[in-house]
């Protein structure tokens, strides 16, 4: 079963991967729109819906077990969440392939590499070294399922999140008792 901060880097794994095809497309004459899209759309899809489940899954429980500074690895990752949603809806607006398109799906992936980094050495380094695997594999388990019922963004809301108002909302959450954690993660059927 995998642990959630291993589900997590193998997509940033695969994030780095889809922009390097893009890198390949970026250099053949005449541009293959096609090829962009292909590459595009699933990009700019998994990216959102990681942020989203990471959102509803990831951060809460880090900032129940983190010991570093969690409220502030928090804050930092919902606001470059927002950079790179912004960066996505930039490029969904923009024609593929155009100079504006380039320009937002640029600006998309220096967000989502600056923030990849950042989550890696910090939150998700944090949650292995605090959180009990138990907790982390069903958490594991969790999100994969999630990706693997949302390939695309439909019937998700996608939108940027006020980054105090999130740990706010989080600290103002009754929550079952620190070794309970099932309750918690089992409510996110349906979503
Ligand atoms: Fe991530
Ligand atoms: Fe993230």
């Amino acid at each position: 079963m995998a642990d959630i901060t291993m589900a997590i880097l193998a997509d940033h794994e695969w994030f780095r991967e889809q922009f390097a095809k893009l890198d390949e497309l970026q250099a053949q004459t005449p541009v293959n729109r096609g090829a962009l899209e292909r590459v595009w759309r699933p990009l700019a899809d998994k990216l959102d819906v990681h942020a989203y489940i990471e959102e509803k899954i990831f951060y809460p429980q880090l900032l129940t077990r983190g010991t570093d500074d969690p409220e502030g690895e928090t804050l930092d990752a919902i606001g470059d969440h927002n950079d790179i949603r912004d960066g996505v809806r930039d490029a969904n607006a923009a024609g593929v392939g155009t100079e504006q398109w380039w320009a937002a799906v640029g600006r998309t992936r220096v967000a989502n590499d600056d923030h990849m980094g950042e989550e890696e050495r910090e939150g998700l380094s944090d949650f292995r070294r605090n959180a009990p695997i138990g907790l982390r594999e069903a958490l594991g388990q969790q999100y994969s399922e999630f990706m693997r019922q949302h390939p695309t963004t439909k019937g998700l809301t996608i939108t940027d999140r006020d980054p105090q108002r999130y740990v706010e909302e989080f600290e103002a959450t009754p929550r079952s008792k620190p070794d309970d954690f099932s309750l918690r993660i089992g409510s996110l059927k349906g979503q």
